[in-house]
């Protein structure tokens, strides 16, 4: 296990079995809609590469970064657009892959932004979600664990763009937010 890292919160098996749980019924409901998945940059590369590979449909991918404005690690609800998407998302099925749902805030504007480009339908998959921290009326669709309100690294989640890499989700020492 990696040093910087008090405990694992999510181990490297049970996301498997999660990640292929949620494939399994995406490509059930998605069988010949040839939906679009939307990974969100950064943090939901990880979950997007296991977990198209779970769908044994037709299916496309596209990326798209975006960034909320204000400092810090609250989210404020303005998103702005770093990277967009290279495909229309005009009468496409679409399903966003996001790593997790915390405040609701990035998700509710950017699920607004896809239907005001008249996508045919928008619905969320996240592998974690944190109920206990909404502060907009937001629920996934799709949806792996629910977590506590405790930061978490790993599995594309990063802390100071660090962590991404490891194959769990864990919780960083305290000292490690100290350095
Ligand atoms: P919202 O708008 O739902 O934003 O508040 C979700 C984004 O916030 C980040 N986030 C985290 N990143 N560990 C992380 O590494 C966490 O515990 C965590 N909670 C929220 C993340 O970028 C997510 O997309
Ligand atoms: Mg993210």
């Amino acid at each position: 296990m990696n040093g910087d890292i008090e405990k694992i919160m999510i181990s490297e098996e049970q996301i498997a079995v999660k990640v292929k749980e949620l494939g399994g019924i995406l490509a059930e409901e998605y069988r010949d809609k040839n939906p679009l998945l939307i990974c969100v940059l950064k943090g939901a590369i990880i979950f997007m590469a296991d977990l198209i590979r779970q769908m044994d449909i037709r299916c496309e991918m596209d990326f798209m970064a975006v960034s909320s404005y204000g400092s810090g690690t609250e989210s404020s609800g303005m998103v702005r657009i770093l990277k967009d998407l290279d495909t229309s998302v005009q009468d496409r099925h679409v399903i966003v892959v996001e790593d997790i749902m915390d405040s609701g805030l990035t998700l509710s504007r950017l699920v607004e932004l896809l239907r005001h480009r008249e996508a045919a339908s928008v619905k969320v998959v996240t592998l974690l979600n944190k109920p206990d921290r909404r502060k907009v009326e937001i629920t996934p669709d799709y949806s792996g664990y629910d977590i506590p309100d405790e930061f978490v690294v790993g599995y594309g989640l990063d802390y100071a763009e660090n962590y991404r890499n490891l194959p769990y989700i864990g919780v960083l020492k305290p000292e490690v937010y100290a350095k």
